[in-house]
């Protein structure tokens, strides 16, 4: 009799291991009970039999009830957004492995503390914008041949076909925001000082540096006597914080609308340090053209209404890929936004 009260607990519990959990009725220790019978006293043989069904009828119960529920479950429909401890019907279908932060995450978290410490807030950015802070704000006149350059994602509007919302090309479409958001702390006497890291989008044709997705961090400072040699200084000790140690940088003309001198910002290979000829991150140049940036064009300052002749300020605009892939020699930029396992899993 004991025999049967504990194989009850013990086939309960295999019942929420079987797929079908009616299975549970045919499992071979009731045939045991069953061949046991002819081998007791006669006396003794009713009383066993009653029992095995008695176990077999609290056995039914259940199987009845777990039925029920999974026929429930199927009829509602799957919350693909639900975790999965929370959905019965997942875990068996898949394994609840912990997800991690995307290397780009990890690493932009990286940017933000550094810039942070001087001094600078972090904000977002937005995947679809208006063709204002894209282009008007940044000094592009309609028009404008630079505008080209930016290879824009734009949606069109249905009707006209006219140009709308664009997909942001750079991190500068929230230079304007900030300038406006931040600029009652001149009045205080303190800096506007703020980072975007954030995606931006090109229709560009892809290969192992080129991405349609990428990252940038923006970078806007703006006070009284602000000077190209703070933003030179700036950019420096920002990377040689990232790469962790010291670097070389060089400065060329460049040319954007929204900034005035422009420069195109270079530093000495933080992979080979200039030392190795076939290196694969800066291909034995040991210097890598990295970013571009330059004092705030006059009129972008007006048009989020500051004053130019009291205020000046740098900006700078960096891709946060190839910030990355040259710190650990990533050799193909796609690999980002590949989803490939074996790749992620090495962050
Ligand atoms: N937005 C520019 C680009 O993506 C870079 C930049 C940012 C240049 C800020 C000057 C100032 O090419």
């Amino acid at each position: 009799m004991e025999e049967i009260a504990q194989l009850e607990s013990t086939l309960l519990a295999r019942i929420d291991e079987l797929e079908t959990p009616r299975d549970i009725l045919k499992a071979p220790e009731i045939k045991q009970l069953y061949a046991k019978i002819p081998t007791l006293d006669p006396a003794q043989r009713g009383v066993f039999g009653q029992k095995i069904n008695g176990l077999k009828q609290a056995l039914e119960r259940v199987v009845a009830e777990k039925e029920s529920q999974i026929e429930e479950s199927a009829s509602v429909p799957l919350d693909v957004t639900a975790p999965l401890h929370i959905n019965s019907k997942l875990p068996k279908l898949l394994s609840a492995e912990q997800g991690t932060v995307h290397p780009l995450r990890q690493e932009i978290a990286k940017l933000i503390e550094i810039f942070g410490r001087m001094g600078f807030v972090a904000e977002e950015s937005r995947e679809l914008d208006d063709q204002y802070h894209m282009f008007e704000s940044l000094n592009f006149p309609a028009g404008h041949p630079a505008r080209d350059e930016y290879d824009t994602f734009m949606t069109v509007q249905k009707d006209t076909n006219e140009e709308a919302f664009v997909a942001p090309a750079h991190t500068s479409t929230m230079q304007n925001r900030i300038l406006k958001k931040y600029k009652e702390n001149l009045d205080k006497d303190e800096p506007i000082a703020a980072v975007v890291p954030d995606r931006t989008f090109r229709n560009e044709d892809l290969d192992a540096r080129h991405e349609h997705t990428f990252y940038q961090i923006e970078g806007v400072y703006v006070a009284k006597n602000v000077h190209a040699g703070m933003l030179i200084a700036t950019l420096q000790k920002f990377l040689e914080e990232y790469y962790g140690k010291k670097l070389e940088v060089r400065v060329n003309p460049f040319y954007f609308p929204f900034t005035e001198p422009s420069f195109e910002f270079a530093l000495s290979c933080p992979f080979c340090e200039g030392t190795n000829p076939s290196c694969k991150v800066c291909g034995g140049e040991g210097w890598i053209e990295l970013l571009g940036c330059g004092m705030i064009h006059p009129r972008v300052l007006q048009m989020a209404g500051i004053d130019p002749s009291v205020y000046t300020g740098f900006a700078f605009g960096c891709g946060i890929d190839r910030l990355v892939m040259m710190k650990y020699a990533i050799e193909d930029v796609r690999h980002f936004e590949s989803a490939k396992l074996d790749f992620l899993k090495q962050f």
